[in-house]
């Protein structure tokens, strides 16, 4: 059986990672993988294939940026000759974003069956691109993989055949399991007892510049009693130089740049909280046990606030502070970890994959 692995932005590396390893142990498996070039900067993508021990991609589409419309325009148009010239019999895809999309149109046209990992997932927020992504991808998928039971049952109502859908787990939690021990030796000296780890590098929070600006005005005020360590995602990077970033970085504010994946994990590990709008750091804060505050409206991981660490804050930042003092204070909200994210989900994947061949 020949599998083609579609991946192109850094969240997706953590996620396809397991999953080759676990094919990779099945004997009459084929592998290729694309990289769609969605994401190109060395430390959004080169440093991740070196950490993960993802093997080299076959192809290297290098579309790199552009509106949406652009962007998933020239991933179709590089990616049809590669799926006509590979001839797979099933192309995985990943998550949400728009490689994801791009690579399952082509797909559905060219009738070559897709499974999607990462199914069902659903903030009910259609102003994100990710939203619809992942409402495309999943109508057109011949199989989904879902993380957690919410997924299962907003694929039922979107009227998804179960036949087609399968409850695996969480393949990023598969590849933090694996990486914790590595992360554990990645000591940074420079760190205080107590921090807050910040991502945010949403459209809805980075690209309106004075809410941004109103963020990072909360965080330097956090700053003042913990740490604040935010490594910068590239969007992000151009707003707040928009927004005149030198205003903001200060010792008790360290922008860093985007991290290779084990020294975030380590950072993770020993973060007293977490701030972000990623949908991964929701996930990995859950499983680590790390209170985590969302500054976002709504979520596709409702798990991760329903069971695990995650708080809602929504766009409040008196909300962040008052969640932030309750957390230094030695009363955070607590959670456990949700079922089947185990470390075994992409062997349940292959299990599922190799049954269909
Ligand atoms: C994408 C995904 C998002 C995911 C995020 C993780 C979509 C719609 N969005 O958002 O779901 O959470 O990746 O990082 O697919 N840039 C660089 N270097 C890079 C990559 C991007 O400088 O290596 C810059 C580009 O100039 C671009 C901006 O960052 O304008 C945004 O990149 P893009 O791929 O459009 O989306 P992300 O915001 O990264």
């Amino acid at each position: 059986m020949h599998i083609l692995h579609v991946v192109g932005a850094r969240p997706n590396f953590m996620k396809a990672a397991p999953v080759m390893r676990a094919l990779s142990l099945l004997p009459g498996v084929r592998q290729t993988l694309v990289h769609t070039g969605q994401h190109y900067d060395a430390n959004m993508s080169d440093v991740f294939f070196q950490e993960l021990e993802i093997p080299a991609p076959d192809v290297n589409m290098q579309v790199g940026s552009g509106s949406h419309a652009q962007q998933t325009a020239e991933i179709m148009t590089r990616f049809e000759p590669v799926v006509l010239e590979h001839k797979p019999d099933l192309v995985l895809v990943y998550g949400d974003v728009n490689s994801t999309v791009a690579a399952l149109l082509v797909c559905s046209k060219l009738l070559v069956r897709v499974g999607h990992v990462e199914a069902g997932l659903r903030s009910f927020d259609r102003t994100m691109p990710e939203e619809v992504n992942r409402l495309v991808t999943d109508q057109l998928s011949d199989l989904l993989f879902t993380p957690s039971e919410d997924g299962n049952r907003n694929l039922a109502r979107e009227g998804i055949d179960a036949s087609k859908v399968h409850l695996v787990g969480n393949v990023m939690i598969d590849t933090l399991i694996r990486m914790l021990p590595r992360a554990a030796e990645r000591l940074q000296s420079w760190l205080p007892d107590r921090f807050a780890l910040v991502t945010l590098h949403r459209p809805s929070n980075v690209d309106d510049l004075p809410w941004l600006v109103q963020m990072l005005e909360t965080l330097q005020q956090i700053g003042r009693d913990v740490m604040v360590v935010f490594p910068v995602h590239p969007r992000t990077r151009q707003r707040l130089a928009e927004a005149g970033v030198n205003r903001f970085a200060a010792n008790h504010l360290r922008l860093l740049d985007p991290l290779p994946y084990l020294d975030f994990l380590a950072l993770q590990t020993r973060a007293t909280l977490v701030i972000t709008d990623s949908g991964g750091v929701q996930e990995e804060s859950t499983y680590l046990g790390i209170p985590c505050l969302t500054v976002r409206e709504n979520t596709e991981r409702p798990i991760t606030v329903d069971m695990g660490t995650n708080i809602l804050v929504g766009r409040d930042l008196g909300r962040v502070r008052s969640e932030f003092e309750s957390i230094v204070s030695g009363h955070p909200k607590g959670g456990a970890r949700p079922p089947l994210w185990d470390g075994k989900a992409a062997g349940r994947i292959a299990q599922i994959v190799c049954g269909k061949c």
